[in-house]
């Protein structure tokens, strides 16, 4: 059982402010921190920290922030596949206001330069049970990444985050579509061709689903609904707690989620295994409602990377709720 992550990480700047600045105004900071993060960095380790053998495959820089990386994917147990390219390593600057609401600047740097895949990285996801993409790299890397495992009967699974317009054969290759309700609605507007106005997550991940594969619409505090093609939707109840930041949630769940999807998916599947590798409803749900606690968790803490919780804290709170 294993999860390869391709994606991006960033040494994130995070700003805590009373509000978030409007355009054209300075506001002063009440403290500021520095902490690994980027959505392909916080995922891999939200993985790793809820039990799967996770691998990364990832462009950093040569510099101090590549290290600093470097060093807390290591703590984390990651099998770390990192290129070292001559641009520098991602950076984020994150606003957080009081409501632990945030804003995110992305500067991509080495995650640029993740330019398609060498044959190694090609192997690493063909062997993989679940492959987690995002969108902070090129796009033409994420599709190769996607129809090698799709290829391979590799488990799929795309957070479009963040928003970008899609290649529909990309969407073809992916099993299990993750997005939040911004997210879901831009994608319903591009795929249907007109805007989408106060459509309803259920709404939302009836029109995706109709690509033909599995969507889950996160919804913070609300939960997440379920859907897969031609059955109804499923939704998975949020938990009640009182976040302090919401920087990373999407990404631990969706890391927790490809985790609890590796268990359940189990050895047996591998032998003979045949192009794509959606999971059931059933399978889906229960991995979702893991992956909300182990948001949860995260939101109550300050911080991408550092919020992440570990499997023994996702089953305690779990038991305890
Ligand atoms: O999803 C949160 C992440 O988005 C941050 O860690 C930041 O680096 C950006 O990639």
């Amino acid at each position: 059982m294993s999860v390869v992550v391709v994606g991006s990480a960033n040494l994130d700047l995070v700003y805590r402010v009373e509000r978030i600045p409007s355009p054209g105004e300075t506001v002063l900071a009440l403290g500021s921190d520095s902490a690994p993060g980027g959505k392909g960095n916080n995922q891999v380790i939200a993985a790793a920290r809820a039990g799967a053998p996770s691998a990364f495959v990832v462009a950093l820089g040569r510099d101090a922030a590549a290290e600093r990386l470097i060093a807390s994917l290591a703590d984390a147990g990651v099998d770390l596949r990192a290129r070292r390219v001559g641009a520098p390593t991602g950076t984020a600057i994150i606003t957080v206001d009081d409501g632990a609401e945030n804003a995110i600047v992305v500067d991509s740097g080495a995650n640029g330069m993740l330019d398609g895949l060498d044959q190694a990285e090609r192997d690493l996801v063909a062997a993989a049970d679940v492959l987690l993409l995002q969108l902070e790299t090129p796009l033409a890397t994420v599709a190769e990444a996607a129809a090698v495992a799709h290829a391979a009967g590799t488990t799929v699974v795309l957070n479009a985050a963040p928003i970008r317009s899609l290649p529909t054969a990309l969407l073809g290759d992916v099993d299990v579509l993750v997005v939040n309700e911004h997210e879901a609605a831009h994608l319903a507007a591009e795929l249907s061709g007109e805007p989408v106005h106060d459509a309803s997550g259920e709404d939302l991940a009836g029109v995706l689903s109709r690509l033909g594969l599995a969507v889950i619409v996160t919804l913070g505090a609300q939960g997440a609904v379920v859907r897969v093609p031609d059955e109804p939707p499923a939704h998975v109840a949020g938990l009640r707690v009182q976040a302090v930041d919401t920087t990373g949630a999407g990404d631990t769940f969706c890391g927790a989620l490809v985790a609890e999807l590796d268990r359940r998916r189990g050895p047996a599947e591998r032998p003979g295994r045949t192009a794509g590798a959606r999971p059931d409803l059933g399978t889906l749900v229960r991995a979702a409602e893991f992956a909300t606690v182990a948001a949860a968790l995260s939101v109550q803490r300050a911080g991408a990377v550092p919020s992440i919780p570990t499997l023994e804290e996702i089953h305690d709170f779990h038991s305890a709720s």
